[in-house]
């Protein structure tokens, strides 16, 4: 018995060890209405430009992405809602977490200064209030609606 106790203590998960959701919900998903709304044009793109889409882009080759996984690509608002989860669970600050993996997790803390480039400095890291500010945003845009086909991803035309 005293063997069984202490196996379930060692194997329970410890908080804040891996990626964790942030429990970030979205107060007014409107852009129009909310005049300090999070949007992709007012913050999401600055911030995956600035932090994220020197590995993680649609134009990188496989040997160009420093090790990024495929189809995470936050180089246009479609590829941030393939993975918004994941997003929020790696960068994200919230109520229920403060995730810090991305960027830097998966190299060591080193990131390129360029787009597909070396490995060739350390990662700038987001302020906290981008990173609260990234999970606001990120539940807020995927309550909107919106049309890739039309705006032309994801079509043949
Ligand atoms: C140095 C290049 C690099 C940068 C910059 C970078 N990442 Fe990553 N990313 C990786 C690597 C390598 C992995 C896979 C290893 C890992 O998961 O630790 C990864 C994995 C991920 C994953 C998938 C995790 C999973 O398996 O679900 C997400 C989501 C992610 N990154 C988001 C981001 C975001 C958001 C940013 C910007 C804040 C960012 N990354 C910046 C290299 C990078």
């Amino acid at each position: 018995m005293r063997t069984l106790v202490l196996a379930v203590f060692l194997t329970g998960c410890s908080s804040g060890a891996g990626p964790t959701p942030t429990g970030t919900t979205c107060a007014d998903p409107d852009p129009i209405t909310g005049t300090t709304t999070l949007t992709y044009d007012n913050f999401g793109k600055g911030f995956m430009e600035k932090y994220c889409t020197n590995c993680h882009s649609s134009d990188l080759t496989h040997s160009h992405r420093n090790g990024a996984p495929i189809y995470h690509d936050f180089d246009s608002l479609f590829g941030v809602l393939e993975v918004p989860d994941h997003i929020d669970e790696q960068t994200g600050y919230g109520p229920k977490a403060q995730n810090t993996f991305m960027p830097g997790d998966g190299t060591g803390g080193r990131c390129p200064s360029t787009k597909g480039g070396a490995l060739d400095e350390a990662c700038p890291e987001p302020t906290a209030e981008e990173r609260t500010n990234l999970a606001v945003w990120v539940a807020c845009e995927r309550e909107r609606t919106h049309n890739f086909i039309d705006a032309g991803v994801g079509s043949a035309n």
